[in-house]
């Protein structure tokens, strides 16, 4: 952690003619900073910077360019605090900081909820366009973010299926949301993932305004819902509780008016401001490769104003904003705070979640990228390592691990039954064999985020996943395996535990010698003269020396002789000198033992 600026004591009088301790400088460096940069903003001279760090055995440049590992060697090579900062990060900090240029903008809304509540009727109504038609099926195919204009003011709608977009979104550190509104059908009530939407709420912090939907039919019971909201923590306004409803019908468009006056009304609450004057700023939501276009994506702009023609950077990629599209797919000339724009002009797709920073010029955007994928090299494990079947050996051995966690989605809830029936119990008393989650149907994003958070395995049993999951899942290294016979899965499920047992450890005997004179050698030591009784003592062995029955040293030879040469080794019925590592007390009498250590999985 940061070292706060050093307090100068208490002044007291006779301290007077004492230095009062001086404040350490507190510096703010941004990544891709030159070094004669940096030294200005420390306030010193490039030339003394320079030699400092000269002094502390770093040779560097003038133009060489600040990340993050080279600004924490100069925290230690000059005496300032140095913070650093990322590219974005400075530019945030720097927007919110300047408060008198902040102005509201818009909220962005994220709408989430059990299956088939009606989120994107919802939406659509709200829209008044026919989005649902369109889709495959009736569920959301991907995610888009569209405006809508209200009482003269804009909300920003994002309409995710599900929490997955949302999740991902947060993964990669990206918060966009501002209010979530959380739809629960009347009739159904509460339902498994309307919990999961209210846990990854609360977990980003993210305020939730409660769409109780469906309400024109005969069998809603809003009552109900309000009740099983209450036991999740969720007291709505005459509940007692603070949390915003409003009762709504999506399909006959009742009461939608009454949302959209709640979303701006806690809206002006929470105060949510940007920036307008500052590089503009965003967050990718989604980004593809159009066969057309090349990639395209879809950012949700927070700080700034962007225009077509201004370089920007994304991650690891750049580029320059060809052309800006709005949400109805026709091009604008400026995309203002909590904006959705679609961007052209990426050099490669770049990945959900990251953040899009426009920056002076592509020059300066090219060096970020390029210090950013230098800086990864050295930096090497990219991915966090995760558990795969076939490591799992390798990986226990290394984390002590003694929990396989598993995902298991099948085709039928007969088969979930069978595997939840016959997995555990191949579990050992040593390794646990954990189900954390389990369905029927295909494998979806969602699992993959979870096995991702939890370091699971994914089986498939008569289910693959499609192509898209199989691309995320690589992004997030984790495996998924499939089987369509049981006693494949039983199998190798069976000899992936045998690695994770904990190895048994032997030694081998590979021969002993009799310790008959000890000999002091100059530079080399105490030196047993010996004589071999059994087998063979190889140069490279382990040792250990026994006094009777006593083992009085354990570890290894340092030098093996016979008449004067080095040898690899000595065999039964030959006389060598034995000097042993880190051994004084050796004395006649004793017994060397040289054996390996064999490794062997249990059967
Ligand atoms: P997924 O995207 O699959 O998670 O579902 P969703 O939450 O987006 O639900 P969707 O909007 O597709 O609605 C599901 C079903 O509920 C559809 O048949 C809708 O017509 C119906 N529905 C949605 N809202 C209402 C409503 O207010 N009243 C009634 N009666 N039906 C509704
Ligand atoms: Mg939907």
């Amino acid at each position: 952690m940061k070292k706060e600026t050093t307090k100068p004591k208490t002044p007291k009088k006779k301290a007077k003619a004492e230095e009062a301790p001086k404040a350490r400088l507190k510096v703010h460096l941004r990544e891709g900073m030159t070094l004669k940069e940096a030294a200005e903003t420390m306030g010193f001279k490039p030339k003394d910077l320079v030699d400092r760090l000269a002094g502390h055995g770093m040779a560097l440049d003038y133009n060489d360019l600040v990340d993050e590992a080279l600004a924490a060697l100069m925290a230690r090579a000059v005496d300032v605090d140095i913070e650093f900062l990322c590219y974005e990060k400075e530019v945030r900090s720097r927007a919110e900081s300047a408060k008198a240029d902040l102005m509201p903008r818009p909220p962005v809304v994220t709408i989430m909820g059990h299956v088939d509540h009606g989120k994107t009727t919802l939406l659509d109504a709200i829209r008044s366009s026919n989005l649902v038609g369109k889709e495959w099926g009736g569920i959301t195919q991907h995610v888009g973010a569209y405006r809508v204009l209200f009482n003269n003011r804009f909300i920003t709608f994002i309409d995710t299926p599900g929490h997955e977009a949302f999740t991902r979104l947060r993964a990669r550190g990206a918060r966009v949301t501002d209010i979530v509104i959380l739809v629960v059908a009347a009739d159904d009530g509460v339902m498994p993932q309307t919990q999961e939407a209210i846990s990854h709420a609360r977990a980003a912090k993210v305020p939730i305004i409660v769409a109780i939907n469906k309400v024109d039919k005969p069998e809603a019971n809003v009552e109900r819902v309000k009740q099983q909201l209450s036991k999740e923590g969720l007291l709505v306004e005459d509940w007692g509780g603070d949390v915003i409803s409003v009762e709504v019908s999506a399909k006959e468009k009742k009461n939608l008016d009454e949302l959209l006056e709640m979303i701006l009304l806690l809206a002006d609450v929470l105060e949510i401001k940007a920036n307008p004057k500052v590089e503009a700023q965003g967050v990718v939501l989604e980004a593809r490769l159009d066969l057309k276009k090349g990639p395209v994506a879809t950012v949700i702009i927070q700080h700034g104003i962007l225009s077509p023609g201004q370089p920007f950077i994304s991650g690891l990629t750049s580029g320059k904003a060809r052309a800006l599209f709005g949400e109805n797919g026709r091009p604008i000339k400026r995309a203002e705070p909590s904006m959705p724009v679609e961007v052209l002009g990426f050099s490669e797709v770049p990945t959900a979640g990251d953040l899009f920073q426009v920056v002076p010029d592509l020059e300066t955007a090219r060096r970020i990228v390029n210090l950013r994928l230098s800086s990864m090299k050295k930096e090497e494990p990219l991915r966090p390592e995760r558990f795969t079947l076939d490591e799992l050996f390798k990986k226990f051995e290394e984390s002590g691990v003694k929990e396989l966690p598993l995902i298991i989605k099948a085709d039928v809830q007969g088969s979930v039954e069978v595997l939840h029936d016959i997995l555990p119990p191949l579990g050992t008393d040593k390794i646990k064999i954990k189900i954390i989650h389990s369905a029927t149907g295909t494998i979806t994003e969602s699992d993959v985020l979870l096995a991702s958070a939890s370091n699971a395995i994914i089986i498939g049993y008569n289910v693959k996943p499609n192509a898209k999951i199989l691309e995320l899942a690589s992004q997030e290294n984790v495996e998924i395996r499939s089987y369509n016979i049981i006693y494949q899965l039983t199998d190798d499920i069976r000899r992936a535990l045998a690695g994770m047992l904990e190895p048994v450890r032997k030694e081998v005997s590979l021969g002993k010698a009799e310790v008959r004179r000890i000999f002091q050698i100059p530079r080399v030591g105490t030196v047993a003269g010996c004589y071999v009784l059994e087998g063979k003592i190889p140069r490279n062995a382990e040792v250990r020396v026994l006094r009777g029955q006593e083992e009085v040293y354990r570890g290894r030879i340092s030098s093996l002789r016979r008449v004067k040469e080095n040898v690899s080794e000595v065999t039964k019925g030959l006389e060598c000198g034995i000097a042993l590592e880190k051994s004084k007390d050796i004395q006649e009498g004793d017994v060397i033992v040289a054996f390996v250590t064999e490794i062997t999985k249990p059967a």
